[in-house]
């Protein structure tokens, strides 16, 4: 891997057009060796894997995941799962929940690092519990949480938009957001302040990401 964190992360895109080159079984458990570092709740690690490159599982699974027929190019298939069971021991009522949130990091994790080595991935959630349980063979105490899509990509979507973090940041308090920043906290204006004019420097060293950046703190904050 020789992308920087910030091309893994900012290059992802769910992938759903697949070439017909199959993706390694090394390379799907590189996946899943990077996926168990994921946090979890009491580091509990109540997730469970199926993977499967079986083409007549690829085959059957659009019809079980809401007519999403690009899913049988899919060169390979991974079930990530849940020891709910396992998790309510600990946790009782707050187990689903606590494993939804847990999948998150597992699967974006997946997919960071199907990014990192350009393995096409989508996240799938769009599915009908039951028989795709059936289909992994996952016992009714486990929870299916989610289905990642492997393949190598056909073709790759640009990058998506660069998304701004100011319209959806509130500082101290839910609303408040960096036009509130003085009557707030005016250390919060002050270090923003500090932080524009470090970046203005650095953007004269022609960047134009570091300029990009500039113009949008600029944007908010002087609006
Ligand atoms: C919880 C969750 C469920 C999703 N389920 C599906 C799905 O069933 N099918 C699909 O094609 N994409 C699914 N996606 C992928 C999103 O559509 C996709 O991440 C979003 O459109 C943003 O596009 P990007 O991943 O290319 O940035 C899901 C994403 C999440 C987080």
């Amino acid at each position: 891997m020789n992308k920087s964190f910030h091309e893994v992360v900012t290059s992802r895109r769910s992938i759903r057009s697949f070439s017909s080159e199959p993706v390694d079984i090394d390379e799907i458990l590189l996946l899943l060796e990077h996926a168990i570092y994921a946090p979890s709740p009491a580091n509990m690690q109540d997730f469970k894997f199926v993977i499967s490159q079986n083409e007549d599982v690829l085959r059957a699974l659009p019809d079980m995941c809401m007519e999403q027929d690009w899913i049988a190019q899919g060169s390979a298939v991974i079930a990530v799962c849940s020891e709910v069971s396992r998790v309510e021991e600990w946790f009782g009522d707050r187990a689903k929940e606590l494993a939804d949130q847990t999948t998150g990091g597992v699967v974006q994790t997946i997919l960071l690092a199907a990014s990192a080595n350009n393995i096409g991935a989508c996240w799938v959630a769009g599915f009908d519990q039951d028989p795709v349980k059936k289909l992994f063979n996952i016992p009714s105490s486990v929870s299916l949480q989610a289905l990642v899509v492997l393949g190598h990509p056909y073709s790759k979507p640009d990058p998506r938009v660069e998304k701004d973090i100011y319209p959806l940041t509130f500082f101290d308090f839910y609303g408040n957001d960096l036009h509130d920043l003085t009557s707030v906290n005016h250390d919060y204006s002050v270090k923003l302040e500090k932080k524009l004019s470090s970046l203005q420097s650095s953007a004269k060293k022609s960047s134009s990401q570091l300029q990009k950046q500039v113009d949008k703190l600029k944007k908010f904050f002087f609006k």
